[in-house]
């Protein structure tokens, strides 16, 4: 794979995660970085629900491009007998596959409204791939639109450090990234001076995908075990945490990596600023607050284990969700590509979609 950065007109937008040629959807396989960058092929569905299932693409928007991309080779690969029951069953698979990201959900019913108004099979293949590919360049145009929003907000004239969360950059997304394209512009105009990157236990997005990520373009980045945050928020060294976000409810709260909650109850004592970045395709207007999003629980396996290596009692009980809720009440700025709204509430999101 080129090691050279993707362009979108003159901006850098960093590495892919996916790559769209029709009849099939390349994967780039996250769960072998940053020692391996190996590209999985697929040509069905079936193949892109279990990917997203099993995290070879993570990250909510770069779910919901690759479910959209599925539902296309459905279509592709539709046996021309039933076709409609066979890209319905596709959609339910996939909406299967994960279950917090709104992305994957929000993305299935634009591919199932657009597959809704279908009267052939080779109308569906057309327009089911015309969808994808415009959900993918929206996702990019939406981070490049969030990144100026948040500079604005940020109105910085000196270099600061960050401490990001997660993996919230191209390999997250369509391309650029959410909290890391606000990172990545904070670099292009020289206001940014470090990223401090969780390595974000236990399934390390920060140490093997953001510190990757950023290394590669010439970012700088310092990474830090999840329990470091508190002394660099409380040494001064941080202006802004700056997250990404699976879920935004109707009242402002935020689902996001497990982790960002203790986070965000940090930079408050701190007096360090919080903010969120995501598309409005993470927001949830239906939900009327956190405490109704399904928060998935993953496999013991995952904190047992590193890379099949052993590193706790075999078998020992263990409780892994990963995503958690921060209150509306503690993040202070939430950023999508409609605008900004400053300390969250129920008027101030619904005020983006009025
Ligand atoms: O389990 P993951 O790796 O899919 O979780 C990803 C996150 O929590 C990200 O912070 C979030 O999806 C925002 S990505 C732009």
């Amino acid at each position: 794979m080129s090691r050279a950065p993707v362009s979108s007109g003159d901006r850098a937008i960093g590495t892919v995660a996916m790559r769209w040629h029709g009849g099939s959807l390349e994967l780039l396989d996250q769960r072998l970085l940053p020692d391996q960058e190996h590209w999985i092929t697929l040509e069905g569905s079936a193949g892109v629900a279990q990917s997203i299932r099993d995290m070879v693409v993570r990250g909510a928007p770069a779910i919901g491009i690759s479910a959209a991309y599925g539902v296309a080779l459905a279509a592709r690969h539709a046996g021309g007998g039933d076709w409609k029951t066979e890209i319905k069953q596709a959609i339910r698979e996939l909406a299967a596959s994960r279950p917090t990201a709104v992305n994957l959900f929000w993305a299935l019913q634009k591919m199932e409204q657009v597959f809704s108004e279908c009267h052939s099979l080779e109308e569906a293949v057309k327009r089911l791939s015309e969808t994808a590919v415009q959900i993918h360049k929206d996702d990019l145009s939406a981070n490049l639109a969030m990144a100026d929003y948040a500079l604005a907000h940020m109105d910085a004239s000196k270099p600061f450090s960050v401490l990001t969360h997660c993996n919230t950059g191209a390999l997250a997304t369509g391309g650029y990234g959410t909290a890391l394209g606000v990172i990545r512009r904070l670099h292009e105009k020289k206001l940014l001076k470090d990223v401090y990157a969780d390595e974000t236990r236990p399934w390390l997005q920060g140490s093997r995908l953001t510190a990757w990520e950023l290394a590669r373009d010439g970012i700088p980045v310092t990474l830090n075990a999840d329990g470091a945050a508190a002394s660099i928020l409380a040494a001064g060294h941080v202006r802004w945490v700056i997250v990404g976000a699976d879920r935004i409810t109707a009242n402002g709260d935020v689902a996001n990596k497990i982790g960002t909650y203790s986070l965000a109850v940090l930079a408050r004592h701190h007096k360090v600023g919080f903010m969120v970045v995501a598309p409005s395709s993470t927001v949830d207007m239906a939900l009327a607050s956190g405490k109704d999003i399904p928060i998935e629980e993953r496999e013991g396996e995952e904190l047992r284990q590193v890379r099949g290596v052993q590193i706790a009692p075999a078998g020992v009980k263990v409780f892994n969700p990963v995503f958690d809720v921060t209150p509306a009440s503690l993040i202070d700025v939430i950023v999508t590509e409609k605008g900004v709204v400053s300390t969250p509430n129920m008027t101030g999101m619904a005020g983006l979609f009025s």
